[in-house]
């Protein structure tokens, strides 16, 4: 795939199929691709749990916040929960002063991940809204910071992508076939002139 059909193609993807797993040698090979990724002062303060085992799985689902738009749907259904998590946690001691990029580093870091996932047929979520008993859930020591959970899977729904008109183009919504639909602001809507950045 070209690159821009691949970012076109990266969608957040939040039912899976349960029973597919995601082998071991490719859930470390999205890794790879995040350790990759640019980092300020090349500090590379970013490390990764892998998480397959089921009973973990159980252990962390009920800590994930999913879809805040989507009021009446509580998550994933048995049966379409993600079989794997990456979850991303800050290494204190190894960042230093770039601790304060440590989000930067962290969105191109899943950005690689889950461009790699989509080639493989991989979808997957960025969950930021988790609640703090997941450091105990996955044992984490105090040195490292939570960061996010990328939650993955063999996709078990659509999504489209949208132009974003009009005064909300931020709402993503499902269908009544349960497609996922997400707006994108139009290109020219994003695009400020020199000397044009005060106001709409
Ligand atoms: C930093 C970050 C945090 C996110 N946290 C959550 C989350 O807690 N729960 C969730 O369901 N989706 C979460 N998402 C997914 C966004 O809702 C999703 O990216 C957005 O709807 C746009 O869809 P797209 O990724 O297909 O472009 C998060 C995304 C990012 C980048």
């Amino acid at each position: 795939m070209m690159i821009a059909d691949l970012i076109r193609a990266t969608r957040t993807v939040r039912r899976y199929r349960e029973d597919l797993a995601i082998g071991d040698a490719v859930l470390r090979g999205l890794v790879d691709l995040a350790r990759l990724g640019g980092s300020a002062g090349n500090r590379q303060p970013l490390r990764y749990t892998i998480v397959t085992d089921q009973r973990l799985r159980e252990q962390v689902f009920p800590c994930l916040g999913w879809a805040g738009y989507l009021r009446d749907w509580p998550g994933p259904a048995e049966g379409e929960r993600p079989a794997a998590y990456i979850v991303c946690l800050l290494d204190r001691d190894r960042s230093g002063a770039a601790e304060k990029h440590a989000h930067i580093d962290l969105g191109i870091a899943t950005q690689n991940l889950l461009l790699g996932a989509a080639e493989q047929g991989i979808y997957g979520c960025r969950i930021a809204s988790v609640a703090p008993a997941i450091k105990r859930v996955l044992g984490v020591d105090e040195r490292y910071g939570f960061l996010l959970v990328v939650a993955l899977g063999y996709p078990a729904e659509q999504v489209v992508l949208e132009e974003g008109g009009g005064d909300d183009p931020v709402r993503y919504w499902r269908d009544k076939n349960g497609v996922h639909h997400v707006p994108k602001r139009r290109l020219d809507d994003v695009l400020l002139l020199p000397g044009k950045t005060a106001g709409e």
